[in-house]
């Protein structure tokens, strides 16, 4: 019931998106800085995805990205991003996707994420492995940084930190490394997930945004964690997604050890 409830919501978001996409008339608004976007297809996405979780498991807690917590008492939280990669959707270019993740005790125990213009679902669920459209799905093979193709995304702020996005991104594109910035960090992890790139690292996430798609890429044999290489939290903002082959190297790349 859980799992269907996922699938349901998660297409439910997903048919929002193809309804609104390439609408010229979209109502968009800003949130802070003066491209981060949100749309109406954002909230009508969010809408038609509660209503299904609520509709089924009315106590149970949530967390979106554009409503915020709806506190209760229960033991599972699903974590909601209605349409990541925002800005894509609103220029027409199809890398963005609907991603929840539910969390039963605090653990993370399944993940869905739905790009319903490249007709990619991923699923995930604890210890039983990764999908994409029912398919087994597994990371790549690529045990070195020097050969791999990588994938990042950049906040809106806190660009020019010491070490922050930016001087990251110049180590490794100055090493002739390709790095690929899609805009979409849910669909950058599945595509970890599914061998295509072989690390995706990012300095300032928020749960929404990789709860599903971490699991995603631990079930299909990755690694993620955090940049001191612990355990992976979504509710901390940074993350290092990899093969497993190259993340040691990663983190040292990451934390300017090279
Ligand atoms: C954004 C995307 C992007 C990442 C940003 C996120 P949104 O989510 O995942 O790839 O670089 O940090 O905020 O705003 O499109 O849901
Ligand atoms: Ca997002
Ligand atoms: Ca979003």
């Amino acid at each position: 019931m859980l799992k269907e409830t996922l699938i349901n919501a998660t297409e439910a978001g997903a048919r929002v998106l193809l309804h609104f996409f390439n609408n010229k008339n979209l109502q968009i608004s800003h949130k802070e800085g003066i491209n981060n976007l949100v749309t109406e297809a954002d909230h009508a996405s969010e809408k038609a995805i509660i209503e299904c979780i609520r509709s089924v498991y009315p106590d149970h807690f949530i967390l979106s990205e554009e409503v915020g917590e709806l506190v209760t008492s229960s033991e599972y939280k699903w974590v909601i991003d209605p349409i990541d990669g925002t800005i894509n959707f609103a220029h027409g270019i199809p890398i963005c996707c609907v991603s929840i993740g539910l969390e039963h005790n605090g653990e993370m125990i399944m993940g869905a994420v739905f790009n319903p213009f490249l007709k990619e679902f991923y699923f995930a669920e604890k210890g039983k492995g990764a999908t994409l459209n029912g398919e087994p799905i597994s990371v790549s093979n690529e045990s070195e940084v020097l050969k791999s193709c990588l994938v990042t995304g950049f906040p809106y702020t806190y660009l020019d930190a010491a070490n922050g996005p930016l001087e990251c991104f110049a180590r490794f594109v100055r090493q002739g490394i390709p790095v690929r910035r899609l805009g979409s960090a849910a669909m950058d992890l599945c595509w970890v997930a599914a061998g295509k790139f072989d690390g995706f690292y990012e300095h300032q996430l928020s749960a929404w945004d990789s709860a599903a798609g971490f699991l995603i890429v631990e079930e299909a044999g990755g690694k993620v964690t955090d940049y001191k290489g612990d355990r992976y939290s979504p509710y901390q903002p940074h993350i290092l997604a990899t093969n497993g082959k190259i993340h040691t190297e990663m983190l040292r790349w990451i934390n300017q050890e090279v």
